[in-house]
């Protein structure tokens, strides 16, 4: 069978939304907050996208590269860094940002986005502390993302010229950065879907 649909990775993705819109249909929609679904799942999807990739490089690339410097006959992580990494760091840094975003616009459309930066301090509001918290995280790893692992890797991968001790410390502060990230979506994700499911309320 002919699968061209599934050939290229926009005709995936929009047979994945093609097959969310007929369920769709098919469910009973009264009473559904449409506009916070939308934005939720575009949220959820665009997280996953990001955290996705995190943990690959964390997980995967990182340990990779290591193992291909070290083996001499090998040869070297040379089609990582060429091929896979600028790729890879495209969609990561652009997930990232819809992420916030639209996890911005769903406190914006509920009226909690003050109070959840504000850690619910004022109001009290626990559901607003739980997300908040989350929200902070999800903001510096954002903050990470753009500043320190974005331009640092584009001197490593030699996007940007950089000299060999700009390059090592480059790799340094990003390498850092992602694994800070990397420790901080732990907590980061207990909270977010806490939020919505009764965690500490
Ligand atoms: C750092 C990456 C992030 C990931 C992977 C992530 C992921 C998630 C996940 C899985 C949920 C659970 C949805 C559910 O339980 O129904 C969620 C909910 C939510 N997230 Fe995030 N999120 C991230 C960052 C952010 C940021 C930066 C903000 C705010 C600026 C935010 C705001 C929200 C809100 C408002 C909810 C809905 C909570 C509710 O159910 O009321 N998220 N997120």
């Amino acid at each position: 069978m002919k699968m061209k649909l599934l050939d290229k990775i926009t005709g995936t993705i929009i047979s994945g939304v093609v097959i969310a819109i007929v369920i769709a249909q098919g469910t009973d929609l009264s009473g559904a907050n449409a506009a916070n679904s939308l934005i939720i799942w575009i949220h959820v999807l665009a997280g996953v996208l990001w955290i996705g990739l995190l943990y690959y490089f964390n997980f995967v690339q990182v340990p990779s590269v290591a193992e291909a410097n070290a083996d001499e006959s090998g040869p070297g992580p040379a089609a990582i860094s060429k091929y896979v990494a600028p790729r890879a760091l495209l969609w990561f840094r652009w997930a990232a940002l819809l992420t916030w975003i639209s996890g911005a616009a769903f406190l914006l459309h509920n009226g909690n986005l003050g109070d959840a930066f504000e850690l619910g301090m004022r109001t009290g509001n626990s559901y607003a502390t739980t997300i908040g918290i989350g929200a902070w995280m999800g903001t510096i790893m954002l903050f990470n993302v753009w500043i320190l692992i974005w331009p640092n890797q584009k001197k490593v991968l030699g996007i940007v010229d950089a000299t060999p001790e700009e390059k090592a410390k480059g790799a340094r502060i990003a390498f850092l950065a992602s694994r800070t990230n990397t420790m901080l979506s732990i907590p980061m994700l207990m909270s977010m879907v806490g939020a919505g499911h009764g965690f500490f309320m």
